[in-house]
């Protein structure tokens, strides 16, 4: 069982066997999708960046990969609504088949916005990667092309998901229960 910090309380929701199976999955229908093509993914740090790892091993194509930074929630469990870049691609995606990967769809604040600013650069095309999607929580219609799993309104973490910064390094994806008061 994952090690918790001070009075939160871990429940596994998704162990490693299932997520490693379902990432050779999803990876497999984005090799038969592009075949023949280079794919150029994107992986929006910090919480993608283990399901993108994994995920790229298991394409059988030419790719390429980039990172953005957005602002994210910080200590908090709510999004504020605003999105800020805090960093930018290294390259041109003009021309390029593009995925953006991305840990998890919640509101869908951060796609909505990212996927303006990436379209805008012209890309061959552009679909979204997610591991996790939770849609009863959508504000914006946003749909990703290639998800993971779809789970419950539970606040999640491991497998690159944080709770201030913690947790990222779990291999099960977990709910996580706070202490009284501390939401
Ligand atoms: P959205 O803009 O609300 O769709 O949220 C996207 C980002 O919020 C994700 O990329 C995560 O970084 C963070 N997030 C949303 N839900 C969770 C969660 O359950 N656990 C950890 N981070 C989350």
């Amino acid at each position: 069982m994952p090690v918790a910090h001070e009075n939160e309380k871990l429940k596994i929701l998704i162990r490693s066997t299932a997520i490693h199976k379902r990432v050779v999955q999803v990876a497999c229908k984005i090799t038969r999708d592009y075949k023949g093509e280079r794919v150029h993914l994107v992986g929006v740090l910090k919480g993608a960046c283990i399901f993108l790892s994994d995920l790229v091993r298991e394409i059988n194509l030419e790719t390429s990969i980039d990172f953005m930074a957005v602002s994210s929630y910080g200590k908090k469990k709510e999004s504020s609504g605003q999105v800020r870049v805090l960093k930018d691609l290294e390259s041109s995606i003009e021309g390029l088949h593009v995925i953006v990967v991305e840990d998890i769809l919640d509101t869908g604040l951060t796609l909505s916005y990212l996927l303006r600013v990436l379209q805008q650069r012209r890309p061959a095309s552009l679909r979204i990667a997610a591991l996790l999607d939770k849609p009863s929580r959508r504000i914006k219609p946003v749909k990703g092309d290639y998800v993971g799993f779809q789970i419950p309104n539970e606040f999640v973490v491991g497998y690159g998901l944080d709770y201030a910064e913690r947790y990222r390094n779990l291999k099960d994806v977990c709910v996580l229960t706070l202490p009284e008061g501390a939401q």
